[in-house]
């Protein structure tokens, strides 16, 4: 096995002259120390099925979800693909959501330890996926912006990122990812197997408490263009079909790229659920849980009038 860090990078490695699909315990161990130190591993030409990519993801910790298509077409039982999925459909609103970047399942009680993409179709041009380093960003801040933001926390929503992001309302339903909670994270994250500290912010995150809503919108935005505004620190990954890629959600922000929306993408996502003892913000029954759920109606509140300018023009998706 080979891991060859990635040229004029701070993070991020690709590697070869391995088989995830028949991986031995060495080998796993070297990927998982890997994955830690670089935050994300390509791993060219695997052509993962469904099976195997559900297998490797295990390795890392239980599964949010296994070998989903992450695709702008349904599968099908046979194992094709449908017609391409229209632009209103709830599905194409969430996916245009995420070419902002983001950290996974930030407004779950428990946020995501890491993801995993393999690509199946992917077009000739765009759909590409972009990774973004917060533990070089956080290093690179200056002091007086870290003393500023040790203490903050920021509450986590993807009901605000679609409606300030692209103008989505979808309708909120318990038990969907649009629940009407949100999360309270801290700005700064301590990595639960590293002990690096990174910064940990993104499209999901809203209304630091402590600061009026401008201050506060402020803040998270500058530090997400802050840890973006070193090419050193981003990443592009150009998909070829077959290739692997697994990234450290709890350091890394990462988005999608636009493309030709007519044109078949389809990546297979897995996703590994986070060690509650270091990922979970807290429970819905939690009392703490109330002042996310004001935070969050009150801010949407707000965002009805202020999206109509957006992508979806502050509607909700029908069909
Ligand atoms: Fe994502």
């Amino acid at each position: 096995m080979n891991i060859q860090r990635i040229a004029d990078k701070v993070f991020g490695a690709i590697v070869t002259d391995v088989r995830l699909a028949a991986l031995s315990d060495d080998e796993f161990a070297a990927i998982h120390r890997a994955f830690l130190d670089y935050g994300f591993l390509v791993f060219p030409g695997q052509y993962l099925s469904d099976e195997e990519n559900i297998v490797f993801g295990k390795r890392f910790g239980e599964l949010e979800f296994g070998a989903l298509p992450m695709a702008n077409q349904e599968k099908i039982r046979d194992g094709s693909y449908g017609e391409i999925i229209p632009m209103k459909s709830q599905r194409m609103r969430t996916n245009v959501g995420n070419e902002a970047w983001h950290t996974d399942s930030t407004y779950w009680p428990v946020s995501s330890k890491c993801a995993m993409l393999s690509a199946v179709t992917v077009p000739d041009e765009g759909g590409e996926t972009e990774l973004a380093d917060m533990r070089a960003g956080y290093a690179a801040l200056d002091q007086a912006t870290r003393d500023r933001i040790e203490h903050l926390a920021a509450y986590h929503s993807t009901q605000f990122s679609q409606a300030n992001d692209v103008g989505d309302f979808p309708p909120q339903v318990e038990g969907t990812i649009y629940h009407g909670e949100a999360y309270l994270r801290p700005l700064v994250k301590t990595h639960p197997e590293t002990g690096v500290k990174n910064l940990f912010v993104g499209r999901h995150a809203f209304g630091v408490p402590g600061l009026e809503r401008s201050e506060s919108r402020e803040l998270l935005k500058s530090l997400v263009e802050f840890v973006v505004s070193d090419p050193s620190r981003v990443y592009t990954h150009r998909w070829q079909e077959g290739d692997t890629m697994i990234w450290d959600n709890r350091a890394l922000l990462h988005r999608a790229r636009p493309y030709d929306y007519s044109k078949a993408r389809v990546l297979t996502g897995t996703r590994v659920a986070g060690d509650p003892a270091s990922e979970l913000a807290c429970h819905p029954t939690d009392p703490e849980a109330e002042a996310g759920r004001q935070a969050l109606a009150a801010e949407l509140e707000q965002l009805r009038c202020e999206t109509e300018d957006r992508m979806f023009g502050g509607t909700s998706a029908r069909g």
